[in-house]
């Protein structure tokens, strides 16, 4: 709410359902507008969607072998090491998870390509990889990059808190090869760039030859699809037969109505004006965003009832997680115990049974809003392929968000019966653990397959 003049609570309470809440018809018209922006972005046209290329199409399932997949993108770095038998199945056999830190997200860029390289020389020795061998290794990088080819592409610009100098604008896989030459690491060798939801939906759709959209709903969200070439007009093959996997950069889209509390998230984010999608439905700014509704409440003596150590615990930026909404928000105790336990825990010593059901209220509001627009976008992409719903479509989607926050995937699927009734059985969707990781192996399968390393049309 923007000015502070005086307010009950059931009032703002109704003003934030008023604003926070979305109706069928306004799902509609998001995919209406998401459809407009996918058909800019594939023509090449100015887009919020910038529907980028990958190169890749899905699997067949027979692709084989050994394979090193790294994985950046979110809160931790991972290297592993991930077998495909030939016969649709998989099989993580080494890995290693390093937390990236603040300075390494926020550095240079050598600073950040050193830290993987150290990584991965580390993996090596803990799970005892024989670097007598060579590996074609697939490299998931969780951000827009414009693809150029299956194993090269310009990072367009950082996302989710990282901000490494030197990065934007330049081949990934250049600074990775850089990296790995300065450490003398020669028993790899660099074979495909993916992002996380091409992972995704290509790890699903190895076994699952009806999943044709891969998602992520973690800290940060985004959508891959299977399109048609002759679709993909800013490639300038329309004639040509065949598919190829689009990475929509979803969390880009920027035509959803905003709250106050999202333009202050915003303004206080790393990079202002962009993400918006991703800022309303994402892990990494839907703790911030309850809290800013919180402390916007405290200072108006609607919550903790004037208690100092509320007003200075909800001050602090990203004091409140996403992991905490999801433990309020899975609190089924009578006098909720655990919520209480929480805030005492973290210095708000004074909490009233009704300052924790509103608390509670505000997190349902927030997540109940983020999985409204997550069922909308993946509606959109959907009837996009598919309008009337003939076929049906599995949605391989990963992330903590969609994992770990309770019924959130209850709640995008109440969309899609709301939005399409019997026929939204044709929509499932089903938690695709580790498709980063996994998909990038068959990535690299594909890419050793293909070794078809132009951006001329398939
Ligand atoms: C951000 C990135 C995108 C990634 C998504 C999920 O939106 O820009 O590339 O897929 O996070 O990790």
């Amino acid at each position: 709410m923007p000015n502070s003049s005086p307010i009950a609570y059931d009032e703002f309470i109704s003003y934030l359902d008023k604003f926070f809440c979305i109706s069928i018809d306004d799902i509609k018209t998001v995919i209406s507008e998401f459809h407009a922006e996918m058909r800019k972005g594939l023509s090449g046209n100015e887009s919020s969607l910038k529907m980028i290329p990958s190169f890749v199409d899905r699997p067949r399932g027979s692709e084989k072998g050994k394979f090193i997949a790294l994985d950046l993108g979110g809160t931790n770095f991972r290297v592993l090491a991930v077998e495909l038998d030939g016969k649709g199945n998989t099989r993580i056999s080494a890995v290693s998870k390093f937390l990236i830190k603040k300075q390494d997200m926020m550095g240079t860029g050598e600073q950040l390509f050193d830290f993987i390289v150290h990584c991965i020389h580390t993996f090596f020795i803990d799970n005892k990889i024989d670097t007598k061998k060579t590996y074609d290794l697939a490299f998931t990088f969780s951000f827009p990059v414009e693809q150029t080819s299956i194993a090269a592409g310009k990072l367009i610009s950082w996302t989710k808190g990282f901000t490494a100098s030197g990065v934007e604008g330049e081949d990934v896989i250049i600074l990775l090869n850089e990296a790995l030459k300065k450490k003398n690491i020669q028993c790899i060798r660099v074979a495909a760039l993916a992002n996380d939801t091409v992972g995704t939906l290509v790890a699903r759709s190895y076994r699952d030859s009806t999943c044709d959209l891969g998602v992520i709903m973690g800290t940060g969200t985004n959508a891959c699809y299977q399109e048609k070439l002759s679709n993909i007009k800013k490639m300038g093959c329309p004639d040509t037969k065949g598919h190829m996997i689009i990475n929509m950069e979803w969390g880009n889209f920027d035509k959803l109505r905003r709250t106050y509390y999202d333009r202050r998230l915003d303004a206080g984010s790393v990079n202002p004006g962009k993400m918006y999608l991703e800022k309303m439905v994402s892990g990494m700014y839907l703790g911030e965003l309850t809290r800013l509704i919180a402390y916007d409440m405290i200072k108006r003596d609607l919550l903790f009832n004037n208690e100092p150590s509320a007003m200075e615990g909800f001050s602090k930026k990203d004091s409140l997680k996403t992991e905490h909404m999801s433990l309020i928000a899975g609190d089924e105790t009578k006098n909720l115990e655990i919520t209480r336990d929480f805030l005492t825990e973290n210095g708000v010593n004074k909490n009233m049974l009704y300052d924790r059901q509103a608390l509670k209220q505000l997190c349902e509001l927030v997540s109940s809003r983020a999985a409204a627009i997550g069922a909308a976008a993946i509606a959109g992409v959907i009837t996009w392929k598919d309008p009337d719903l003939k076929i049906k479509h599995t949605v391989g989607i990963d992330g903590t968000l969609f994992e770990k926050y309770p019924g959130f995937d209850q709640k995008i699927d109440t969309v899609f019966e709301k939005l399409y009734g019997k026929k939204a059985v044709n929509i499932e969707l089903v938690l695709a653990k580790d498709g980063s990781g996994k998909g990038a192996a068959i990535i690299a399968a594909i890419a050793a397959q293909v070794e078809k390393k132009t951006n001329d049309c398939p």
